[in-house]
């Protein structure tokens, strides 16, 4: 039986915040394994995905299609595709590629993912999925620690919110994937510029959007001490 549920690995980015390095962040290793493959992992050993769509640059399908049949060899149900000019434009090519290849009908979920946050759980992504069935659409959050300023002018303050209201985004976001895709067509050129987060091509329509508990461990490698911080996290692992 189809289940409906696609995992959507995101890595169709470059990693410019990274700096000067060989390759986009999401094929820099840790511990001698690209950082990919443990996202992929992290999906691979979830039971409900019908199909894992990952999405890279046109020039690393070749590559990220070498690291799948190396590193997870007994893992049949991947396609790797290229991704979109934006995040956005990345997640609308997998919600095509499963339209054309399996279908799509009002329940098909999708359950987004940073291919650069190796640390998801498995927790995480079952209540993603359980959300995401439920509300029709949800994101991954955790309560702010920092308290969030906000600046109009990049030089003074506007407004700071109360942080007890205030959380930091993280991923999985899982949406309804049909209903997603029409309200991103439904948006201007302008706006679609502006949503880096496509969580927000629901909220500015006030649609709702389930929280789901994320975890501070599960980190976005975005600048280089990142990286640090994941080989750190990796150790910690280990004396679990
Ligand atoms: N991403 C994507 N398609 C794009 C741009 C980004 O799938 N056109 C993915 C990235 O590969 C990454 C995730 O979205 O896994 C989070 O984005 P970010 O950290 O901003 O990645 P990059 O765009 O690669 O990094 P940077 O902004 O530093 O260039």
């Amino acid at each position: 039986m189809n289940s409906n549920v696609y995992g959507v690995i995101l890595a169709g980015g470059i990693g410019t915040r990274m700096g000067n390095v060989e390759k986009p962040k999401q094929y820099l290793e840790l511990r001698g394994k690209p950082v990919i493959v443990y996202t992929i992992e992290k999906f691979a050993v979830c039971p409900d995905f019908e199909r894992i769509i990952v999405l890279c640059p046109r020039q690393w399908v070749r590559h990220t299609e070498d690291l799948t049949a190396r590193y997870l060899p007994d893992v049949r149900n991947i396609d790797v595709i290229p991704g979109g000019s934006t995040r956005n434009e990345t997640i609308m090519n997998s919600i095509d590629h499963i339209e054309a290849r399996y279908g799509l009908d009002e329940e098909t979920i999708i359950v987004t993912h940073d291919a650069v946050r190796p640390f998801v759980t498995g927790r995480i992504i079952e209540e993603n999925i359980r959300y995401a069935r439920e509300t029709g659409a949800c994101d991954t959050v955790i309560p702010a620690t920092d308290t969030i300023v906000a600046s109009e002018d990049h030089v003074t303050i506007s407004q700071i919110p109360d942080r007890r209201k205030m959380y930091q985004g993280q991923t999985p976001q899982s949406f309804r994937a049909k209903k997603l895709r029409e309200e991103y067509r439904a948006l201007t050129e302008e706006e679609r510029s502006v949503l880096t987060d496509a969580c927000k091509i629901l909220a500015v329509r006030h649609i709702p959007v389930r929280l789901v508990e994320g975890e501070v461990f599960n980190i976005k490698l975005t600048y280089p001490y990142d990286l640090r911080v994941a080989e750190s996290i990796l150790g910690g692992q280990d004396e679990c």
